[in-house]
């Protein structure tokens, strides 16, 4: 009952001190100090109750608690969506125009800025410092990944490199293919699993998972592999997508194509480097040149980027249902097998 209490007062356009409560003032007021009154009747203690030490085995059973982690990392990943599609200057969302195509940046931003407040209050009232830890770490993860995103196709100036400022070491172009794969699955980790692979982790704590109990690690390490899994079938659908880049895909419910016109170069590009040197020059200047996002993607549809990128993200959802061997069968754990398997079949 605590977790669900309203988290809107009626009279939030008020004034409320929450020192005050049941102490609200028009803004015309001055503002006086009156002896406070509960609003809500006051609960038993500050604090969620501790999760059950023996969490029952019931495949069904699902606690309070997780049911709001789950409701928690859904707003999260709405908020990033809905500044996403600012950053990306995306008109559709899941078929529907995006935010910012609806209702403006400005609207946009602070929009998911309101979301995420929401999520952190009821993460709060989760009562569980270990899955508060997790779940707030994700958020500086989506923006580490975003922004990992934004410079990781300039570095080294005019072709991609690692080369560390001021050096002129020359690391070939495999190393360079290389370093670019390492970035972009660091990226991949943080603006995507990350939320999967904590999200999952935490579920587990609130289930009970005793110090030292494996089950928090197959549950992230499920969510890390699933998550990076789901993002590169994500930027193979970008490439298969039928419609003329920028435009939308019904099917997607976005435009495809869009990747390499926001100057990113995702897996199968990638790859598709591998077997073509020049599209080194068109990663290094994001495909900004006349014609260059053209060029790049008849480079990767020439290549074999989609399809070793279909093959990456197998080995990844492979590798999550192999973690999933530790657990006893259960309704749940068929769910999440077939989970992986969704993830690599999805069409949009
Ligand atoms: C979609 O990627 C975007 C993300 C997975 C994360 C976006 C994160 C931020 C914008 C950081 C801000 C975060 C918060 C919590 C406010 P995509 O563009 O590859 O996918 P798409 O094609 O579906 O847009
Ligand atoms: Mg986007």
């Amino acid at each position: 009952m605590d977790l669900d209490r309203p988290l809107t007062r009626p009279d939030v356009l008020n004034d409320w001190n929450p020192a005050m409560e049941g102490s609200t003032r028009e803004f015309e007021d001055v503002f006086l100090l009156t002896p406070s009154t509960p609003h809500y009747p006051p609960s038993h203690s500050q604090k969620s109750p501790p999760p059950s030490p023996t969490p029952s085995r019931d495949h069904h059973h699902l606690l309070p608690t997780q049911l709001r982690l789950a409701q928690i990392v859904e707003m999260l990943h709405t908020a990033s969506l809905l500044h996403d599609d600012v950053i990306d200057a995306s008109p559709l969302r899941r078929g529907a125009p995006s935010a910012p195509s609806k209702f403006g940046s400005k609207l946009s931003v602070l929009g998911g800025n309101f979301v995420l407040g929401r999520a952190s209050t009821a993460l709060a009232r989760l009562g569980d410092g270990e899955v508060t830890q997790l779940i707030a770490s994700v958020i500086s993860n989506l923006v580490d990944g975003e922004i990992l995103q934004m410079r990781d196709v300039v570095l080294g100036g005019g072709d991609v490199g690692m080369e560390e400022e001021g050096t002129t070491q020359d690391i070939g172009i495999q190393g360079k293919t290389k370093n670019a794969w390492t970035i972009y699955l660091q990226k991949t980790y943080l603006k995507t699993a990350s939320l999967m692979a904590k999200g999952a982790r935490s579920a587990v704590v609130l289930g009970g998972c005793e110090e030292g109990e494996v089950w928090k690690d197959i549950a992230y390490a499920y969510g890390r592999n699933l998550g990076i899994a789901f993002q590169l079938i994500d930027d193979i659908l970008d490439y298969e997508s039928t419609s003329t880049p920028g435009s939308a895909d019904l099917t997607l419910g976005k435009p495809g194509g869009a990747d390499l016109q926001l100057g990113l170069a995702t897996g199968p590009a990638l790859y598709a480097w591998e077997e073509f040197p020049e599209m080194g020059e068109l990663i290094g200047r994001k495909f900004e040149g006349p014609g260059d996002v053209e060029k790049a993607r008849s480079l990767v549809l020439r290549s074999s980027g989609v399809h070793r990128t279909k093959l990456l993200a197998k080995s990844f959802a492979e590798k999550a249902k192999e973690v999933l061997e530790e657990l006893p069968e259960s309704v749940a754990k068929a769910g999440l097998v077939a989970l992986t398997e969704r993830v690599i079949g999805r069409r949009s």
